[in-house]
């Protein structure tokens, strides 16, 4: 070896040994809800995470609770208070630049776009969901649909029923079932898993253009056709079990596999559910259709993550949503969580049955954004339909949902 080769050897291993320290003294928090058996699809992204950035110590930390309910509250918290996470789960959306964006506290990510040249790999839709006045503000990892009924094909045949196409014919398919003894032919949980069933009756019964024309302010919420979402949804309710308050999303979908209910309304998460952590095989064990009156729609929202303003560890968020919005690492989450990928060129071979046909769905139906999960709506309207929601289950008074439905879009500033 001469000289030369010494010192540039050296050099190489001097400058390998500076690139690991520096990796090692990095740390990256991750803040999300995915805990427990929400939990497999980020931990395989962690898990190429800490393959890629050896030194990294992650931090991967959850606040357990379907749809974030929990989870957002602490956020909220931490991002007033001066402590955000270095990059947090935020529905693609309004929750993002309704929420956060306009707050002045997301970090713009186009030059990593650029860099990335992710222009050419999102549905330019999508990254107009995160985009507000010329910045882009998170990485969306997936997209889920909203608005899928879920059925066991063993039960409808035991009941001699098929999968309702609309809400009327849901309401008597219903009336069958409970005269053959099907005490709740649909199965529901806690209250934003109720407000899903609102919301994909709200498409149903206004359209996609109806739908759209709310969240823009065109439509109030007092209109009679959207007093009519409620009644509607007043009859779907007659249907379900009354014990929902209590259960988690996972427990309501428990009892139709169990074979107790025949119907479950829930975003497709159920799908990575069933088929990740209850190994069952889709269209056989577990069956699907859009939820009733909603074929041509897809009712979608997206998991995002971005940077905080003023955190830490710039480097190591940077890494992670170059990793988020990468082919592998949507290839490597979607097929686990249910949903399908946010670009546009992922593998579907690696996608089960069901996803397979999400993804063909999301090219050929209309789009409109899911409220409960932030897509149409800001937080401040998405969190204080909960408690609209919870009056109008004990009193069925479609009216008065409406008005307060549109007090609440007034103070929330919907549409303006
Ligand atoms: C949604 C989220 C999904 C899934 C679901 C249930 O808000 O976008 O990824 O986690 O909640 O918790």
């Amino acid at each position: 070896m001469n000289n030369r080769t010494k010192t540039a050897l050296v050099s190489v291993t001097a400058a390998a040994l500076l690139a690991s320290a520096a990796q090692a003294a990095g740390k990256l928090e991750i803040f999300s809800w995915w805990a427990g058996d929400e939990g497999p699809a980020l931990a395989a992204l962690v898990k190429m995470y800490e393959a890629q950035y050896p030194g990294v110590k992650v931090d991967n930390a959850t606040v357990t609770g379907g749809a974030g309910t929990n989870a957002k509250a602490v956020l909220k918290t931490r991002m007033l208070g001066g402590d955000p996470p270095d990059s947090f789960q935020v529905h693609a959306g309004q929750e993002l630049t309704g929420t956060w964006v306009v707050a002045d506290r997301m970090d713009d990510l186009s030059s990593l776009y650029k860099s990335e040249g992710w222009a050419a790999k999102f549905p330019k839709a999508v990254i107009d969901l995160v985009s507000y006045k010329g910045g882009i503000y998170s990485v969306p990892v997936d997209v889920h649909r909203s608005n899928v009924m879920w059925y066991v094909p063993a039960t409808l045949k035991k009941y001699g029923v098929s999968a309702p196409t609309s809400w009327s014919q849901f309401v008597s398919t219903c009336a069958t079932l409970k005269a053959k003894g099907m005490a709740t032919p649909m199965v529901m949980g806690e209250n934003w898993t109720q407000q899903m069933i609102w919301e994909s009756v709200a498409v149903g019964v206004l359209g996609p253009k109806g739908w759209s024309d709310l969240w823009s302010g065109k439509l109030k919420f007092t209109d009679p056709r959207v007093v009519g979402t409620f009644t509607t949804y007043g009859k779907v309710l007659d249907c379900a079990n009354k014990d929902a308050s209590g259960l988690s999303w996972q427990q309501a979908t428990d009892r139709l596999l169990a074979g107790q209910a025949a119907f479950n309304i829930m975003g497709d998460w159920a799908a990575g559910y069933f088929t990740t952590t209850k190994k069952l095989k889709p269209g056989t064990d577990f069956a699907w259709s859009a939820s009733p009156s909603t074929n041509g729609t897809f009712i979608m929202l997206a998991d995002s993550f971005g940077l905080p303003k003023g955190v830490k560890d710039k480097a190591e968020v940077m890494n992670w949503l170059k990793l988020l919005g990468s082919k592998e690492g949507q290839d490597a989450f979607n097929p686990l969580k249910g949903s399908i990928a946010a670009r546009t060129d992922s593998d579907v071979s690696k996608y089960s049955v069901y996803s397979q046909s999400a993804a063909k769905d999301w090219k050929s139906k209309t789009i409109v954004g899911s409220m409960v999960h932030g897509a149409a709506a800001n937080e401040a309207f998405s969190s204080g339909f909960g408690s609209i929601n919870d009056a109008f289950v004990s009193n069925h008074d479609a009216k008065a949902a409406a008005q307060a439905a549109q007090d609440l879009a007034v103070k929330s500033k919907i549409g303006m």
